[in-house]
């Protein structure tokens, strides 16, 4: 259609989405074969059966089971570049990805493999694919505060090339903002941003709890954020931006579908909305594709679309020329 071509033909950039949750099925095959004790089906129908999540505890299953494939900078290496490929078929030229260490240091996997594997994998995505990473290393919540305090300390103590933020994923019910207040003030203080998850699975207190006990500087997800009025004003005029997923929030049966997703309303009300994959293969969406939903429907004109993928470059942390570049 003529708005599929006007979205293919959008630079964009991807401001939400995971390492681990980036791995396509082809990825995940042959790193399924090359570690047969995982439990991960090796065949491509197989696991799109795997891929079909039942609710959000389902999700997160299916995602650890991939992250415990990852077990030498080879691995990181091939997740890396396989993203890069993708992001380049979606015409998209930065991308902030969100890795989170402590998870694979858990599993076994050494510090320096993980380094290594994203630093290769990061410039062969620049010179191969012509895509530029940048990293947000992020604290499993549901860890709690040791997962964050490590997180914090393997970030700085490294301070990896293109690291520009400290996140917060996992499950939210249960696992208060505020816990992580002095592992978001430390990475503030030392030049990093701050871009944790909030709201995608619970209410608006955990989008405020982010702001004001986190400084974020973004948020992840932010779904829940217009039942507040109040928040949807002060998100509105301190311009933070949401990093929209609207596929990923029907997946893990967060909202019932794009139509009813509150993206219409956070547009409506000015808000710097961004278009996001969280975890593509696992949810059989592409960057282009959710472009592509949600001018259908929300019957966008293609200078409203082009105004959305110019929000992502405006909520980036690129700078410079780079930037300039996108603009
Ligand atoms: N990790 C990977 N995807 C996630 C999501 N959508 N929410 C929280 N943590 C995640
Ligand atoms: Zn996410």
């Amino acid at each position: 259609s003529a708005l599929r071509d006007v979205v293919a033909a959008l630079p964009k950039v991807e401001l939400h989405v995971h390492l681990v949750g980036s791995a396509g099925i082809e990825t995940v095959t042959s790193l399924a074969r090359r570690h047969p004790a995982s439990g991960v089906p090796t065949d491509a129908a197989q696991l799109r059966e795997f891929f079909t999540f039942r609710d959000f505890d389902h999700f997160l299953k299916v995602y650890w089971a991939v992250q415990q494939l990852l077990r030498d900078s080879t691995d990181i290496h091939t997740l890396v570049t396989g993203l890069a490929a993708d992001l380049a078929a979606q015409n998209c030229r930065y991308a902030e990805v969100t890795v989170t260490p402590y998870n694979h240091l858990l599993d076994g996997i050494p510090g320096d493999e993980l380094l290594t594997g994203l630093a290769t994998g990061r410039a062969a995505a620049a010179e191969e694919h012509g895509v530029d990473l940048a990293w947000c290393f992020d604290i499993p919540g549901e860890k709690g505060t040791k997962a964050g305090k490590e997180t914090l300390v393997f970030a700085l103590t490294n301070r990896p090339e293109g690291l520009v933020s400290l996140g917060l994923g996992g499950p939210e019910v249960g696992v208060g903002r505020a816990q992580f207040e002095p592992y978001f003030t430390a990475a503030r203080e030392a030049g990093l941003h701050s871009v944790p998850h909030a709201g995608e699975t619970t209410g608006p207190a955990t989008i405020w709890s982010a702001v004001h006990d986190l400084g974020a500087e973004r948020i992840g997800h932010g779904t829940s954020c217009t039942s507040d009025p109040a928040l949807l004003e002060y998100l509105g005029t301190h311009g933070i931006p949401l990093e929209v997923c609207p596929t990923s929030n029907v997946c893990t049966r967060q909202v019932p579908s794009i139509e009813a997703h509150p993206v219409r309303r956070m547009l409506d009300h000015g808000l710097l909305v961004t278009l996001n994959t969280d975890d593509p293969p696992m949810f059989g969406v592409t960057l282009n594709g959710e472009y592509l939903a949600v001018a259908e429907t929300l019957r966008l004109r293609p200078a409203e679309l082009a105004r959305l993928a110019r929000n992502g470059v405006e909520a980036s942390f690129l700078e410079g020329p780079a930037r300039a570049g996108l603009l």
